[in-house]
């Protein structure tokens, strides 16, 4: 987002023994830490960082035949969309929904990383981490993770204990593309798609919602989906049904369904292109908080509450921010 201030330590940790030195610095300073990786989903404070920003650059991706599969074992500061460029180009299927996503690697599996019908829990064999407690290292396979919607152990029961040093993915050789979501299966119609198709279809979707960074498109100035899209009880899909017949929702079991939180918010008095001084909605994606220039992170989080709010009251329904903040 091009938004807030210093951080007061920062460490480039391009080996797994530099990220335990700062770790073990921070320690002996009583430092706090912030573990960082691509910088596309936070949202740091204008007063910056009273503490060690950890910034995880480790380097390297190895494949290994499998069979009829192929597993890529990479290292936590891989970019993210680098990775998935490589296996589209090995033919290798599993990823290639994920195109475009800006980040590392090793961010993918802390929030469960989703796009267009794939998440990343699809693939991912085993996460290797560091346990902040003991300074070990450790590798949890896909089960211990605990993967759902936007979620896993490291964004929620074990927040703060590992940091990811690595991530085995299981891809399929000359496998298909996924084409579940609507906008893709519109995009190609009847005909089957190749992998590569399908990526750039991906990439294309993105770009036209400035949902791909690039300098040039300042609504893409953004940390993605500022919001998650909330997972209520069929009960409170009633309640709105009452007075917006046409709210869409996608069935996740036969209590829950989750709702758009871009429609939440159009519907709750917001539209794109909306401006609260130097922060605004993007006017390709309502879902997207945007900084117009000049934004401070005290502006971002204000518009923030305001649509909280007002959706909220509306519909009764709480918006839960999807970046980190960090510094606040
Ligand atoms: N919608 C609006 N207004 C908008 C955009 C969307 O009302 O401006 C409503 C429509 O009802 C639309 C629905 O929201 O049908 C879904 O929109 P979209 O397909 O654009 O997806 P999203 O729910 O807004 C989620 C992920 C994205 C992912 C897309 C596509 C979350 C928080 N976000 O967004 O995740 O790219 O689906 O699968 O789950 C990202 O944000 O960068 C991301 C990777």
């Amino acid at each position: 987002m091009k938004i807030g201030g210093r951080a007061r330590f920062f460490c480039d940790a391009v080996t797994e023994g530099d990220v335990v030195d700062a770790l073990r610095f921070a320690h002996e300073k009583r430092l706090d830490v912030f573990v960082l990786g691509g910088g596309s989903n936070v949202l740091i404070s204008d007063n910056g960082f009273d503490g060690v920003v950890i910034h995880i650059a480790t380097q390297g991706v190895e494949f290994t035949e499998a069979g009829d599969r192929v597993v890529a074992t990479v290292q936590a500061g891989e970019d993210w969309d680098g990775f998935v460029a490589k296996c589209v180009e090995l033919n290798l299927a599993g990823v290639e929904c994920l195109s475009g996503i800006p980040g590392y690697v090793g961010g993918t599996p802390v929030q469960n990383v989703g796009a267009y019908g794939q998440d990343v829990s699809e693939t991912i064999v085993s996460v290797r981490c560091l346990d902040r407690e003991g300074l070990a290292v450790i590798e949890l396979i896909n089960e211990d993770c605990c993967f759902s919607y936007r979620k896993s152990i490291f964004n929620s029961t074990k927040f703060g204990r590992y940091i990811v040093l690595g991530v085995k993915f299981s891809l399929k050789k000359d496998g298909d593309p996924k084409v579940g979501y609507k906008d893709i299966r519109e995009h190609f119609g009847e005909r089957r798609p190749t992998l590569a198709e399908v990526r750039d279809a991906v990439l294309a979707i993105r770009r036209s919602k400035s949902m791909v960074i690039d300098a040039d498109d300042p609504n893409s100035r953004s940390a993605g989906s500022f919001f998650k899209n909330p997972i209520v009880g069929i009960e409170v899909l009633g309640a709105i049904r009452q007075s917006f017949p046409e709210v869409p929702s996608y069935n996740v079991d036969a209590k829950s369904v989750k709702l758009p939180a871009a429609w939440l918010i159009e519907n709750a008095g917001f539209h794109k292109g909306y401006i609260l001084e130097d922060a605004g909605i993007s006017s390709k994606h309502t879902l997207a908080l945007i900084n117009r220039g000049l934004a401070t992170s005290e502006q971002i989080v204000k518009l923030k509450d305001k649509i909280q709010d007002e959706v909220e009251s509306r519909f009764g329904v709480r918006l839960e921010p999807e970046p980190i903040f960090v510094g606040f």
